[in-house]
């Protein structure tokens, strides 16, 4: 798991007997239940507000404050279970704060078994842009004829569109995939962004992921989503699994690879293609990935940024 983007949420939604926080966080390679640990903090609603702010602020993700009963979960990335001690330091001291004391903390591993329960849970029918609909299998939600439905079982690979960094790429895909072009997803995970291009208009699509899990995954909802004649899901590492050059390449990977792979970039975009990137935050976006990209030549056209995380396009002149 790399560190050098904070991490993301499980997912976002809403519920109605509880609030959401969204998150100090970013993006994984992988999505793994065992790479989780889950906390859940029994407090009276007094502390409940200050109780996330410890998680938010200690790096936590996913922090949900819960009504019945009066409760805030929140998951920490294993490698960082050296923050535990410091996080029960921080709400130990809650009554010094005028607030009541916690009751309850219990830390436990995320097995595979509630990680899809937590997917599950969090993962809602929702409207991205103005055309495109992305929804999981198993809702019942009905679509309105306009809009163009994706509908995806995750398991354990990344993409929703609960995250922002995916989210911003389905509103930047909508506005710039043209009829009949051919495009590339590198890093694909749950294909999401790759079947939103083929329902968009593209001719063709290469969807990429080094992780067979992700890969498999991906396969399954291309099919699900009746455009396997257009996108060819493969595993690979990054660029060096692309053949030809496209109008189009969507990257949402951490920032230390879309610096690194930079200079490979124009040699797979055709003369004004486009390069969708995202999945980089603040002081890694100004002083890596977008001098990196533009040093391979390519010209920045739009940026836009979603709580901490940026995404930008990028032109081949
Ligand atoms: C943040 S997820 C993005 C998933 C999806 N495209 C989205 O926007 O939600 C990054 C994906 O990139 C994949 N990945 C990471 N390094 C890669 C590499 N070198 N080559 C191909 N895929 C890679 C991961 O396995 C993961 O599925």
């Amino acid at each position: 798991m790399s560190l050098t983007e904070p991490t993301p949420a499980p997912a976002v939604g809403t519920k109605p007997t509880s609030r959401k926080y969204l998150l100090k966080s970013g993006i994984i390679p992988r999505v793994k239940p065992s790479e989780w640990l889950s906390i859940r903090v029994v407090v009276p609603p007094a502390a409940q507000e200050a109780v996330a702010a410890v998680l938010i602020d200690s790096g936590c993700t996913g922090v949900e404050v819960r009504e019945h009963p009066p409760s805030v979960i929140a998951y920490l990335p294993s490698e960082e279970s050296e923050r535990l001690s410091q996080i029960q330091a921080r709400l130990q001291q809650l009554p010094a704060y005028d607030l009541p004391a916690i009751r309850k903390l219990e830390v436990q591993p995320v097995t595979e078994q509630n990680w899809h329960t937590i997917w599950r849970r969090y993962f809602r029918s929702r409207r991205f842009g103005t055309r495109l609909r992305v929804q999981p299998s198993w809702s019942r939600h009905k679509p309105n004829a306009a809009e163009l439905l994706i509908v995806l079982d995750p398991g354990l690979a990344f993409g929703t569109g609960g995250h922002p960094t995916t989210a911003l790429c389905l509103e930047l895909l909508e506005r710039y995939v043209q009829p009949n072009t051919r495009v590339a997803d590198i890093g694909t995970g749950t294909g999401i962004l790759a079947i939103a291009a083929a329902k968009l208009g593209a001719r063709e699509v290469v969807a990429v992921d080094n992780d067979a899990t992700a890969v498999a995954v991906a396969q399954a909802n291309v099919e699900r989503n009746g455009v396997a004649s257009i996108v060819r899901v493969c595993e690979g590492d990054g660029f060096n699994a692309l053949e030809g050059t496209f109008d189009l390449i969507v990257c949402n990977v951490i920032s230390s690879f879309l610096e690194a792979t930079a200079p490979q970039v124009p040699n797979y975009l055709n003369p004004n293609g486009v390069y969708i990137i995202s999945g980089t935050s603040g002081r890694n976006w100004r002083k890596s990935v977008r001098p990196a990209i533009e040093a391979a030549g390519l010209k920045l056209e739009e940026k836009r940024k979603r709580r901490v995380w940026v995404a930008a396009v990028f032109r081949k002149c």
